[in-house]
């Protein structure tokens, strides 16, 4: 479905060049899951954005290829980009009220939307349209008429994903959808866009900086750390088998209620600075494994097992990626 190749993007700025995005290559196939976890700034969202060649300025796609059903997205032509979006992937963000326009209705989002793509349908085809695919995310049909503020954060969310879904796309990428939300709607929400995915065969990506929240709803997640992949496996190892020590600090900061007696601890200190990344190893000021040679050599991706890869001289020695 999605191939992911060697990724870089870079965002000229004044202050200098920030590589958000560095060699970064994954894969998902149709009805499956990914989950991109790190801290802020470590270019989840520049990652996710560059999938719809959506990076804002002053950033740019370097290097890599997009290869989206067979066909590398870097190189359409103008008409079939129009496509791309919405048709083919779809985007849910965090704050549904700056996307939704305060003074419009719910129904009219949803025409404006679809005979944008789609100048042949009637205003009465979108209204069924948008009223199934509202049933589809548990909201009331007749909530087409409302302007959004009469709505919750959680419904708020809900269109938002009913939006997402208008133009039956096959991917979307879902980035922090629930960060604004209560850990109840979190939760239901997420379940919703995995009842979607299976309904639908849509592939998801859904990008977090909480692992928790995405280890048991994907099939492979993927671990950024200031602009670098550093390990990329099937969920089930990530759980069970962590390899770098950056995840497994994310996990080791997870309440486990099977553990009675467990240390919850978070990973001291804070990323790095773009602008001036450290030496060596991006990760070795905060890594207690940090040997002499990680403050001097960037480590290689390494691949450790068929679908785990990790970005560690801990683990040299096995194949290079
Ligand atoms: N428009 C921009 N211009 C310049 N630099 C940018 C721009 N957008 C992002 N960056 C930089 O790129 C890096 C990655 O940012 P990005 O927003 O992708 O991270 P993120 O992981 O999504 O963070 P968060 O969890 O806070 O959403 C950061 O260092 C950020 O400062
Ligand atoms: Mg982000």
């Amino acid at each position: 479905m999605l191939n992911v190749e060697a990724l870089t993007v870079e965002y000229w700025a004044k202050r200098g060049k920030i590589r958000a995005v560095e060699d970064v290559s994954f894969s998902v196939g149709k009805a499956e899951t990914l989950g991109i976890v790190g801290e802020s700034g470590c270019g989840k969202s520049t990652l996710g954005l560059s999938l719809g060649l959506l990076v804002p300025y002053p950033g740019r796609i370097t290097r890599g290829q997009i290869i989206l059903k067979g066909k590398d997205i870097l190189k359409l032509k103008k008409n079939e980009l129009r496509n791309l979006r919405g048709r083919e992937i779809s985007y849910v963000f965090q704050d549904p009220m700056t996307s939704l326009n305060p003074v419009k209705r719910i129904g009219a989002h949803f025409a404006e939307f679809i005979q944008t793509h789609e100048p042949k349908v009637s205003s009465k085809e979108a209204l069924e349209r948008t009223k199934k695919f509202l049933v589809d995310v548990g909201i009331q049909p007749e909530r087409v008429n409302d302007y959004p503020h009469q709505l919750s954060g959680g419904m708020r969310q809900r269109v938002m994903i009913a939006l997402a879904m208008a133009l039956n796309p096959s991917l979307i990428v879902a980035d922090e959808p629930t960060t604004a939300l209560d850990v109840i709607v979190q939760a239901k929400i997420l379940d919703l866009l995995d009842a979607l995915r299976r309904a639908y065969g849509l592939t998801l990506i859904i990008i977090t900086h909480d692992l928790s929240l995405v280890l048991e709803r994907s099939d492979k997640i993927l671990v950024m750390y200031a602009g670098h992949m550093v390990e990329y496996a099937r969920s089930l190892d990530i759980y069970s088998n962590p390899q770098h020590p950056y995840t497994q600090g994310l996990l080791r900061s997870i309440p486990n209620i099977e553990l009675a007696e467990q240390k919850l601890e978070a990973i001291a200190g804070s990323p790095p600075d773009m602008l001036n990344l450290p030496q060596g190893c991006r990760f070795w000021p905060r890594c207690h494994r940090a040997k002499e040679r990680c403050r001097i050599q960037e480590p290689p991706l390494v691949k450790t097992n068929a679908e785990h890869y990790v970005r560690c001289f801990a683990y040299e020695g096995v194949k290079k990626a």
